[in-house]
């Protein structure tokens, strides 16, 4: 059967040397990005300073709204910084933990990054709230709902958890979070470029995440949504002179707020990493996520029915509805096997109570995600035979 999502292979150079099965973690580079560098190097040795007046200083605006198509996001109500982390500090920098409601709720299978930052807050009075999973694979929701309550102030939670790919129920969250007062900080890093994230039809308040990987748009680059009728009345703190009304007056005193999306930035734009993800948000949007995700569901059940014919232990949802693009797969001393994948040029990667993850994207072929496989077979019989 003929798979015309090969037809974007030729894009990414690294498939012609690899097995690459790692896009949950860095999704492979496409060929675009080395024109999109060089012109970025042109831009600045010719243009010098007058790039940003000519092109850099509207960058931001311009790939935030380029992201915001593929969520479905309106215009203009994307900002990007650096991570999800300073994402989650421009968010929390808009928020005022010393009345009673500064409840944080979220689950433990949550990014522990998102997990480190909300923990801190508690030194300004937050008090975070959470809810611990019962199998490592999801999320009990029921659980989660309930302790989303009116004391509740934000709930940060990933859209797919990035250790089992279990995808959590983001409305019934978002819901319940409405009804009590709250808001969600949904953190679609999992989800967006192969699991279809509308952040409209959610109706979410806030949703950020990061180019690197399902999007692969390379390191530097990460996205802040903010919903349309939350954004002009927020004023983060964590703020600077792009988010100001009249940049180039340098005046002094207090901030004025400009509009959205720049109003939820700070300082300089990161221009080389902006211009590098371009390619990828592009090639993304021509493949089209409906597409991805329609291949996605078939190659990740493709590799559980693999892992099952070993009673390998499989550590995400078997439910295809449930189950983002990655499977997380036990089998026996799987840490050394990652690396033996590895040093077999099968790019996959391990993480502890997940065991190796195997995430086939769009450019994968039926054939890669299958020697993965026999791969791992020959390793632990090789090693059989061995002992
Ligand atoms: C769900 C999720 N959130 C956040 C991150 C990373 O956060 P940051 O961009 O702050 O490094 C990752 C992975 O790197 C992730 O999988």
């Amino acid at each position: 059967m003929s798979d015309p999502l090969l037809h974007f292979r030729a894009e990414f150079p690294i498939l012609a040397r690899t097995n690459y099965l790692i896009s949950n973690s860095l999704g492979a580079m496409p060929r675009g990005v080395y024109d999109a560098l060089h012109s970025y190097a042109d831009t600045w040795a010719t243009r010098g300073v007058r790039a940003w007046e000519e092109r850099w200083w509207m960058l931001s605006l311009q790939v935030g709204n380029e992201i915001g198509a593929l969520m479905n996001a309106s215009v203009n109500s994307v900002s990007v910084h650096q991570n999800v982390t300073t994402c989650q500090a421009v968010v929390a920098s808009c928020f005022d933990f010393s009345g009673p409601r500064n409840k944080i709720v979220y689950d433990d299978l949550n990014f522990p990054s998102v997990m480190y930052f909300w923990q801190a807050q508690q030194k300004v009075g937050a008090r975070v709230h959470m809810v611990t999973t019962d199998d490592g694979i999801t999320v009990p929701t029921d659980r989660l709902l309930e302790a989303i309550d009116e004391e509740t102030l934000l709930v940060p939670v990933s859209h797919v958890i990035f250790r089992s790919a279990y995808i959590q129920d983001a409305k019934a969250i978002v819901d319940k979070a409405h009804k009590v007062g709250a808001h969600v900080v949904l953190d679609t890093f999992q989800s967006l470029g192969t699991v279809p994230v509308d952040v409209q039809a959610l109706n979410v308040d806030f949703a950020c995440g990061g180019v690197l990987k399902w999007l692969c748009g390379g390191p530097g680059v990460a996205y802040l949504y903010v919903h349309p009728d939350l954004a002009d009345k927020l004023e983060p703190k964590l703020t600077g002179w792009f988010a100001h009304q009249d940049s180039m007056a340098f005046e002094t005193g207090p901030i004025r707020y400009t509009d959205p999306p720049f109003r939820f930035m700070n300082g300089t734009t990161h221009i080389p990493s902006l211009e590098a993800c371009r390619p990828g948000l592009k090639v993304i949007g021509e493949v089209g996520i409906e597409k991805i995700r329609e291949k996605s569901r078939r190659q990740t059940a493709r590799l559980i029915e693999l892992a099952d014919r070993h009673d390998w232990r499989v550590n995400s949802p078997r439910d295809s509805n449930q189950r983002g693009g990655t499977v997380s797969i036990d089998m026996p001393d799987s840490q050394q096997i990652c690396r033996e994948l590895l040093a077999r040029e099968i790019l996959v990667d391990w993480r502890p109570r997940a065991g190796v993850r195997f995430s086939p994207h769009f450019y994968n072929t039926d054939e890669e995600v299958d020697a993965a496989i026999t791969a791992v077979e020959g390793i632990l019989k090789d090693r059989r035979v061995a002992v």
